[in-house]
């Protein structure tokens, strides 16, 4: 198992480009399922989490080309062009779905395209027991019959979905995709309340309407969708992951210096910005994208909690409580999304961090230094909160498990070590 290697105490100087977001890229992938033209994807990062779906979409009948390299020169990474002609199979199986619970996500199209599907239920994961229930009521308030048997979700609307209104009670951004591409091919029209405004939501939604669907509201709480008979194919492309973009912001907080992250969109990490000034961190916006240093000053503690966006988002807790661990004073982290997503915190005090947690709240008390030593990344936002204490701290620091990291952060370990940092993978 590869392991990555981290010499800290330098600091980051030049520019990274920012790859095409993930969970973005994702839904958007799934989408191709609900029209027999192709979708071609540009800026699709070269990630495991993306190949695992391919891997399932391939199954269910989608053809695939992909081109470009995804290199730094290469302005927009890779384009992917996903066709389904034809769905040969409404399966997702167990094998394939446990491993990435995004797939789930093709429950929604295959139902709405073909008046049926077999989706592995995804499980639980390191994170919390993320459940589905919220897709699966709002697509039985669609028409769909479901039913729950060995561990899979049989789901049938023999005469096609139909419109619904449907209430989220709380925000979920998979359910919220799920049933926007259903309601796209759906007969009549579906309101949904309470709906995800992540800007991944948003960025399928202007997919959808690029491929004729008839969606109002988009980048609000209540969605309206006008189903109509069939999609067309479109050229799309990903937006730049907010979440990779505020890995390096404190990455450089954290280290001192001063980066450009190129293609970066402040617009979509409103609520980091001014907590990372506030800190002491200066982002600043550049014409290519933002520019983010610290100089000389240290910064300070924050007061923190996760929240559905605009909110402080959940994939970049761990991130923050890394750069904490040595701010100046107390920090108060509170996660409301997941309910066991403190997994670094035990590997950050294992490199001297000072770390209490209580209930949903981690009180972080800053040390001068951090110190290297052998961590173990336990999901992907947590291994990348191990890279960045590394690259903080005194000495070694080596991160095991890194197939968590290759699941959401293209070439971390290039990005970071042309721009100063002393890092590499250790194959083995
Ligand atoms: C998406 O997961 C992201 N994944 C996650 O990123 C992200 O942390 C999360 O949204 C929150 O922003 C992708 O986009 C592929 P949710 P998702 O449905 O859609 C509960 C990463 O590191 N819930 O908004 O699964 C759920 O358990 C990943 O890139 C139900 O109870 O998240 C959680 O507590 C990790 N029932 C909360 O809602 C449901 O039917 C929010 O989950 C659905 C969700």
């Amino acid at each position: 198992m590869d392991r990555i290697q981290v010499r800290g105490g330098r600091r980051l100087n030049g520019e990274i480009r920012v790859s095409g977001a993930k969970n973005a890229a994702l839904p958007l992938m799934v989408a191709s399922l609900l029209t027999d033209e192709p979708l071609t994807l540009v800026n699709v990062p070269h990630l495991t989490d993306i190949s695992q779906l391919a891997e399932i979409l391939a199954g269910l009948g989608v053809e695939m080309t992909m081109s470009g390299n995804g290199h730094a020169e290469a302005e927009l990474g890779r384009a992917l062009t996903m066709q389904a002609r034809k769905i040969t199979s409404t399966v997702a199986p167990y094998e394939l779905v446990r491993k990435m619970r995004a797939s789930f996500l093709v429950a929604g199209p295959l139902i709405a395209r073909c008046h049926k599907a077999k989706v592995s239920l995804p499980g639980g994961c390191a994170i919390g027991t993320r459940p589905v229930d919220l897709h699966l009521k709002g697509l039985e308030a669609m028409g769909a019959r479901i039913e729950l048997k060995d561990g899979y979700v049989y789901a049938e609307a023999p005469g096609g979905l139909h419109g619904a209104h449907f209430v989220f009670p709380f925000v979920s951004v998979g359910a919220s995709e799920n049933l926007m591409m259903a309601a796209s091919l759906a007969k009549g029209t579906t309101t949904l309340e309470n709906v995800a405004m992540e800007p991944e939501v948003t960025d399928l939604g202007h997919c959808l309407l690029a491929m004729g669907a008839k969606i109002e509201g988009l980048g609000t709480r209540t969605v309206r969708i006008e189903g109509v008979d069939r999609l067309k194919g479109t050229n799309y492309t990903v937006l730049p992951d907010r979440i990779e973009t505020g890995t390096y912001l404190m990455a450089v907080a954290a280290t001192g210096g001063e980066l450009e992250l190129i293609g970066a969109r402040g617009d979509t990490i409103e609520s980091v910005i001014p907590l990372l000034t506030s800190a002491g961190v200066h982002i600043a916006p550049t014409n290519r994208g933002l520019k983010v240093a610290r100089n000389g000053a240290h910064y300070t503690g924050v007061e923190v909690t996760t929240e559905p966006y605009p909110g402080f988002p959940t994939d970049l807790q761990a991130q923050l409580m890394a750069l904490m661990c040595t701010a100046n004073g107390t920090s108060h982290i509170t996660e409301t999304i997941f309910e066991n997503r403190f997994m670094h915190a035990p590997e950050l005090m294992r490199m001297g961090a000072d770390i209490t947690i209580e209930h949903q709240t981690a009180t972080v008390r800053g040390v001068e230094k951090l110190r290297g030593a052998p961590v173990m990344a336990t999901d992907l936002r947590a291994s990348v909160s191990l890279v960045i204490a590394g690259l903080a701290a005194e000495g070694e620091t080596v991160i095991n498990r890194v197939y968590h990291l290759d699941r959401g952060f293209e070439r971390i370990e290039e990005k970071l070590s042309a721009v100063g940092a002393d890092i590499r993978r250790v194959k083995g």
